[in-house]
């Protein structure tokens, strides 16, 4: 008998530590502690013993079976409290989900490398506000009241006195009345325009508006920068030309061209910015002695720069937001 009982613990003892589920538990149990197990085997030897045997094994049989009981519960309260739940199993062979980052959107950039420019010819940055003073957009800058000159710029209109500024140009008059010569500034913005929407406008688009004011300020010094700028910008060999103009705050005035050859169509010239000599009749509405002083400025439209460094015909396509064209850049 107490061979067998050896027999059997480690029997049960070696299979105990194989066990890592409930499953393998249960043919454990099956094995041992069943009906049919052998621990019960065991039991029903143990009543065909003489009496006298039975008084010898009786306690260490007893005590036999309830340590097993007590290993088998103890495993089993073990793995159930392991046990998880399918759903949360986490899958290590599963291949990852991509995140998708996003990135500067094609105008940021250009308006980025623009000002990067600038800043290395000595130039700082000066932000204005988007709701501006017909007072600022407008009369400031030498469009008198009811003047011709005014329907140049179709304007949203938000009362009588306010507006959508139709230019970056009313920031200039927002750092000359607050800050004394010398000045030399960029103010890169968005503007608005009350204009119908082709491949050519749209009624939202951004400028870069550039003031230089110092004595002594020449021309010639405008076209230097506006030609550096060029050439930092879009390459040495870009092919471009500066023609006539008017502009109210300016005197005189010009605009640039650049050359665009857009692949397979005919090559043509693209209006880029409209610059001149700042008006002494502006110098004088904030506060600056245009006997002292003079200054040019410009205001350069930053999808056209962008248009015609990447190739791009249609300006409505930088306000789609659509995917397959923002990811190319
Ligand atoms: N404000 C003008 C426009 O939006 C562009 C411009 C022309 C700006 C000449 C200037 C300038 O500063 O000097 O059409």
């Amino acid at each position: 008998m107490k061979e067998k009982i050896q027999e059997i613990k480690k029997d049960f003892d070696d299979n105990l530590k194989s066990v890592s589920d409930l499953k393998a538990l249960e043919e454990l149990r099956l094995k041992f502690l069943s009906r049919k197990g052998q621990v019960t085997q065991l039991f029903d030897a143990f009543k065909a013993l003489p009496t006298e045997e039975k008084k010898l094994y009786g306690k260490e049989v007893n005590v036999f079976r309830n340590t097993l009981q007590t290993k088998y519960d103890k495993l089993k309260a073990d793995l159930e409290a392991a046990k998880v739940d399918e759903k949360d199993v986490i899958d290590l062979t599963l291949p990852g989900r991509r995140k998708e980052l996003g990135s500067l959107h094609i105008l940021s950039q250009t308006l980025y490398e623009i000002k990067e420019i600038f800043k290395s010819l000595g130039f700082s940055v000066y932000i204005g506000p988007e709701m501006e003073s017909d007072h600022n957009n407008f009369e400031m800058l030498n469009f008198p009241a009811d003047h011709p000159a005014r329907d140049m710029q179709d304007t949203f209109f938000i009362n009588d006195d306010f507006l959508l500024r139709t230019h970056t140009s009313p920031v200039q008059v927002r750092l000359m009345e607050t800050s004394k010569p010398p000045l030399r500034a960029i103010m890169p913005g968005k503007v608005y325009r009350n204009e119908a929407i082709s491949a050519k406008s749209y009624c939202l688009f951004h400028q870069v508006e550039g003031l230089y004011v110092d004595t002594n300020v020449t021309f010639a010094e405008l076209k230097g920068t506006l030609i550096a700028f060029a050439k930092q910008y879009f390459g040495e060999d870009v092919k471009y030309r500066f023609r006539p103009s008017f502009f109210p705050f300016t005197e005189p005035s010009a605009e640039v061209d650049l050359w665009w050859e857009p692949k397979g169509k005919e090559g043509r010239w693209m209006e880029i910015l409209g610059c001149g000599m700042v008006d002494p009749n502006v110098l004088e509405n904030c506060g600056i002695d245009s006997e002292q002083y003079t200054g040019y400025a410009f205001g350069m439209g930053v999808e056209r720069i962008a248009m015609r460094k990447y190739g791009i015909d249609d300006i409505r396509v930088f306000f789609d937001n659509d995917k397959r064209f923002l990811t190319q850049f």
